[in-house]
């Protein structure tokens, strides 16, 4: 039987904010996978799109005051661009809100329809009285069940990480408005997950990719698998076919856009989709570690389900830390691809060769720019930089190019030794130990080059020197070769400077041992530049600033619920009586009708107004302030002012002294 081609996808990104290291941090390893297998000779599509639909996307849109549609199309062409700049290269790059999507969701919804496995029934939804909505997901935040700590409505993103279904999120809260949110019964579909417990066991025992994913979908299926609720009450999705009022819920039609974009990639290459898909497939999913449930435990009794293939591997790559702190957005941990990175004229290589060769794929990745800096100028540039332009330069300068003779057995040995461990590690999904592997022939040209010194040997044997020169251009073909999948630019700039005309791209990796041939190259200048000291402390004084400026924003302004709110009391006054305070030149004495009750209240007005501009007039007065001795004077309640002149906030419209401020 053939092998199936192989069909690679990246966890697609929400169009609600910017791409930053996090996401990053899954797309490089897998183009890196893909480049990789191409390069062995295999056919490989790689697919990713944007991820449209959900509150997530509704949210966003609602606070810029833009439609969905528009936001996802800003954000859309946004990562498709940035993508492209960091040399992630799919062959597709959907949108779930397209049509292509649409039609194979509604198609997957009505088979699982058909198969029996999808059934109605009411849930307590949480209800915001004050928005007069059901509050789907990220509508609502809450308490986990499961933990305890703060979730939100759809998952436990700070604590134990597991899906929350409609309903189950403890003392929910209304994000939009910050009322306390009720239950209220609502009639939603139901995916019978909970039938699929051996099937998944079955299928997460034998699939293929990293083992974090698998273990912890197995322990969490161990532990309990319920029904799945897959439908939403939304505008924006995809219809529940049949329910003008509903919407298939986002994590239905999200991985389906895996499909859907494989379908479109296929019509333009005039390929069968199928092929990919249906029956024995190797659809191998890159996913950050935050969404191992989605694709490990859904996804695959989806497509079971509904008579599709499933995935052949699921590789989950680990958290991002910034600075040992949590990857953050609101608290400025986050590290920006564009803003911080590209658009200051960083090579993209240098990032992908820091995710790649930080740490395995599956580990935390703790960046700093610190560390940054060291990586890429004690390894890139020092390590594999340094033997490549002492080679190429020499044997420009002595030799005119690559001398003549044949390249020694031991040196073909060696790169055959690397080829073998790069080609074991990167099937793997080890991208670090693949990495450290052509490192490590570098190191090696390099303590070749330097312990034979054929800058001394020309001297006194010019063809022992040539011999030298001819095995080093050896190493240096195998390493443009293997580093491509890592750095493709600078591999191509290499490859271009050993005098091909070609793509290195174009080359199978096997090719790292065909024999170099006399001939001339082109002027060799240094592939890497070090990242200088002061630029270093300059990105990190911008992570630092980010933060100190996140810290700021957040103790200033603290989030009040709307019944944190409420519980002050505010109300029209009528000031009645207005007198300095004796010895004091700032301080007035005022008695202020709230409603049937006189208060005494005492205000630091007496610069703005005099006691005669004061009486009569209607002002807002923050009734239940604790009360307080002022200049040894009662005072029982607050009048509210502007700015520094102490405007007084004042009704528009006539109103009863005692009217509720709402
Ligand atoms: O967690 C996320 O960012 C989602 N947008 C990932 C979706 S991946 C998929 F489509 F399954
Ligand atoms: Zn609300």
């Amino acid at each position: 039987m053939t092998t199936p081609p192989l069909l690679v996808t990246c966890g697609l990104p929400y169009t609600n904010g910017p791409c930053h290291l996090g996401h990053l941090r899954t797309y490089v390893p897998a183009d890196c996978y893909v480049r990789y297998m191409r390069r062995t000779g295999e056919e490989v599509v790689f697919v990713c799109g944007s991820d449209n639909h959900g509150t997530p996307i509704v949210v966003s849109a609602e606070e810029q005051g833009v439609s969905p549609r528009a936001l996802s199309e800003r954000y859309h062409v946004h990562f498709d661009e940035t993508f492209k700049r960091m040399g992630v290269r799919f062959d597709r790059f959907g949108m779930t809100d397209d049509p292509t999507d649409q039609h194979r969701t509604t198609s997957i919804v009505n088979e699982l329809v058909k198969n029996g496995y999808v059934y109605k029934q009411s849930v307590h939804q949480a209800y915001c009285t004050r928005c007069k909505r059901f509050l789907p997901d990220r509508y609502v935040e809450g308490i986990c069940p499961h933990c305890g700590t703060p979730a939100r409505g759809d998952e436990c993103d700070q604590g134990c990480g597991k899906h929350l279904e409609p309903g189950e999120i403890k003392d929910p809260v209304c994000k939009v408005c910050g009322t306390k949110a009720e239950f209220r019964d609502q009639e939603h579909y139901f995916f019978k997950l909970s039938g699929f417990k051996d099937f998944l066991l079955t299928f997460l025992d034998g699939v293929k990719g990293t083992s974090n994913a698998k273990n912890y979908a197995i322990g969490w299926i161990k532990e309990e698998l319920h029904d799945w609720c897959i439908t939403r009450t939304l505008e924006w999705g995809v219809k529940f076919p049949g329910r003008d009022d509903l919407v298939v819920y986002v994590w239905v039609d999200a991985p389906i856009g895996y499909i859907a974009f494989t379908e479109e990639w296929a019509a333009g290459a005039k390929e069968d989709w199928k092929r990919f898909w249906c029956g024995e497939n190797r659809v191998t999913h890159f996913i950050g570690g935050d969404i191992i449930y989605h694709h490990c435990i859904f996804w695959p009794a989806l497509l079971k389900a509904a008579g599709y293939g499933v995935p052949h591997a699921i590789v989950a790559s680990g958290m991002v830390k910034v600075d040992d702190h949590k990857f953050s957005k609101s608290r400025g941990y986050v590290v920006w691809t564009n803003e911080d990175y590209l658009d200051r004229g960083l090579p993209a290589d240098y990032l992908r060769y820091y995710l790649l060769a930080y740490t395995s794929h599956t580990k935390e990745l703790n960046f700093s720019w610190k560390v940054f800096g060291e990586r890429i100028n004690n390894e890139v540039v020092n390590i594999l930089g340094n033997f490549v332009y002492r080679t190429l330069f020499f044997a420009q300068k002595e030799f005119g190019g690559v001398p003549a003779g044949v390249v020694d057995p031991m040196i073909l040995q060696e790169i055959n030794k690397s080829l073998a461990t790069v080609d074991r590690l990167m099937k793997e999904y080890e991208f670090k130990g693949a990495v450290d592997a052509i490192m490590a022939l570098a190191a090696f040209g390099n303590t070749y080059i330097q312990t034979s010194a054929p800058w001394k040997l020309v001297k006194t044997d010019r063809v022992a020197a040539a011999q030298v020169i001819k095995n080093c251009i050896q190493i240096t073909q195998a390493l443009a070769l293997l580093i491509e999948p890592v750095m493709p630019e600078k591999a191509q700039a290499c490859w271009t400077m050993l005098g091909h005309d070609d793509e290195v791209g174009a080359h199978t990796v096997s090719d790292a041992v065909v024999p170099v041939t006399e001939g001339s190259i082109r002027t060799p200048s240094p592939l890497f530049t070090k990242m200088e000291e002061a630029q270093v402390a300059e990105l990190d004084a911008l992570l630092q600033k980010r933060v100190a400026e996140a810290n700021k924003k957040m103790e200033k302004t603290p989030i009040v619920s709307f019944e944190e709110f409420q519980k002050l009391e505010l109300r029209t006054g009528r000031v009645l009586a207005a007198e300095p305070v004796k010895k004091s030149n700032k301080l007035l004495k005022l008695q202020v009708d709230i409603g049937g009750e006189t208060r005494q209240i005492v205000a630091g007005m007496q610069q703005f107004y005099t006691p005669d501009e004061l009486v009569g007039r209607d002002v807002v007065v923050m009734v239940n302030l604790a009360p307080a001795k002022i200049f040894g004077i009662e005072s029982n309640g607050m009048v509210l002012a502007a700015g520094e002149a102490a405007s007084l906030l004042v009704p528009l419209k006539p109103v009863e002294p005692g009217s509720k401020i709402r």
